[in-house]
């Protein structure tokens, strides 16, 4: 008999998670505790932007394989293995991560586990989590050591979170028994029968990976944005340096795209969340690297800040500044330690006037920036500015026309903080063009 799922936590992840597992064919039941987002979902509306992702609920939804609740019991009823994907934010004024709604989940479900089950964290946790929550699990569950905990990190980008929770580059469990390791490859048979590579492991090594993957990430950006200080003072080009770079294939291409540098609801708050857990197990110097890490990356947004102030003529009192992008990536309507907002409160606050367009992100934006002005294009957005700011690499924005933007600004000032546009093709339309780490 195919195991019957539940998903706890219904955010990017878990929203994605539901939606994809039903598409594989289970029996998928999402919970969460806010109730407006449980009746969207069932109404077959995504709280967030993900593309393709709205399709696969409707679909699911339609084909009865995927419904919502709130209600814990009913969750614990219907489940043979519980999916939690509940976040782990930084907390506030600390670099630890925040674990409570971890916590909570499990508070909340254990007591109604009367039967023999899978409890599966995904989120992404202090090394040391699983081991704290699988003696927790046990003592509050009704059915003892029935009930047992595996470690499942994930790896999702947004943007392509559909594809990479049906596609993903590894399968990585950490389990404390045969029999559980057993049931995790069941339930990714699909997967494993496609060829994505498994990895079983403990507990402490899943979590881990997670972990040191981000870390990886950030320092790799965080390299090639180093790079680009030193291009700029030595009056060399990063673009060519980093495509040179990426030809070695030791090296690789991926994530050594220089400019205003990483944001989002994972990169920023993992690697000090890792830095934090470090320091508790004794091995802060292991992790002392990625304070330069954050550090390099909080001085892109400084130094691009510097920029646009520069051609603004050395202030903003008096200057319209045009901000194309307010989500931390494209693709994506998330704002959480968003790079480009960053930059157009910091501008604002330095007395300049802000004009925001994001393709996706505006109402968000607004909603957390409501001092900042908005616009519906890139076009309104540029209107009258006397300096353009490329902060968000949406496609719409690379494939603007210099010649037409150029016709509604009031002077043909521009940074690219994203190394997005073809320099030659905007100076040839006599814009002013500046870069991050070029010349
Ligand atoms: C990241 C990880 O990639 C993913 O595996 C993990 O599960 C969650 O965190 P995500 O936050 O969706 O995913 O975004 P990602 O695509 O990794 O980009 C992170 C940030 O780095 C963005 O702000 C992006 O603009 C920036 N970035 C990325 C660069 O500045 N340069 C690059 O070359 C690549």
């Amino acid at each position: 008999m195919p195991y019957r799922l539940t998903v706890l936590g219904t955010g990017y992840l878990g929203a994605t998670h539901a939606a994809c597992m039903a598409e594989l064919g289970f029996e998928v039941l999402g919970l969460d505790i806010d109730a407006a987002k449980i009746a969207q979902l069932q109404a077959g509306e995504l709280p967030i932007y993900e593309p393709g992702l709205e399709e696969l609920l409707k679909r699911n939804l339609d084909a009865g394989r995927l419904r919502f609740t709130t209600s814990f019991e009913e969750a614990a009823e219907f489940g043979d293995v519980h999916f939690v994907c509940v976040g782990t934010p930084q907390k506030q004024g600390e670099y630890a991560a925040d674990v409570s709604y971890l916590d909570a989940v499990i508070d909340s479900l254990a007591p109604h586990l009367t039967r023999e089950c899978l409890v599966v964290g995904k989120s992404t946790v202090p090394v040391g989590t699983a081991a704290r929550l699988a003696e927790r699990l046990v003592r509050l569950a009704p059915a003892g050591d029935q009930v047992e905990l595996v470690w499942n990190p994930e790896f999702l980008r947004e943007g392509f979170a559909v594809d990479d929770t049906l596609r993903p580059d590894r399968i990585v469990i950490g389990v404390a028994s045969e029999q559980a390791e057993k049931i995790m490859r069941e339930v990714y048979e699909p997967m494993l029968s496609e060829g994505v590579p498994l990895v079983v492991t403990d507990y402490p090594t899943a979590e881990l990976v997670k972990s040191a993957a981000n870390a990886f990430l950030a320092t790799k950006i965080s390299f090639i944005n180093a790079m680009a200080e030193v291009c700029e003072a030595a009056h060399a080009d990063v673009r060519q340096l980093s495509a040179a770079l990426a030809y070695d294939e030791r090296i690789g291409g991926r994530f050594l795209n220089p400019g205003l540098g990483f944001g989002g609801g994972c990169l920023p708050k993992d690697i000090r969340a890792f830095m934090a857990r470090a320091g508790e197990l004794g091995a802060d110097q292991a992790l002392s690297f990625l304070r330069e890490v954050d550090a390099i990356n909080m001085r892109r947004r400084a130094r691009m800040v510097d920029l646009a102030r520069e051609l603004a003529g050395g202030s903003f009192h008096d200057c319209v500044v045009g901000v194309l992008g307010a989500a931390f990536k494209p693709n994506s309507d998330d704002i959480r330690d968003s790079p480009a907002l960053d930059v157009a409160v910091t501008i604002r606050r330095q007395g300049g006037s802000v004009r925001v367009y994001d393709p996706v992100a505006l109402e968000n934006a607004r909603r957390a920036h409501p001092e900042l002005d908005y616009a519906d294009s890139a076009e309104g957005a540029a209107r009258d500015a006397h300096v353009v700011l490329l902060l968000t690499e949406w496609r719409e924005f690379v494939e603007l026309d210099p010649e037409r933007l150029g016709r509604v600004v009031a002077a043909r000032n521009i940074v690219d903080g994203r190394n997005a546009l073809d320099a030659e093709i905007w100076r040839a339309t006599g814009w002013h063009y500046r870069a991050l780490g070029r010349p």
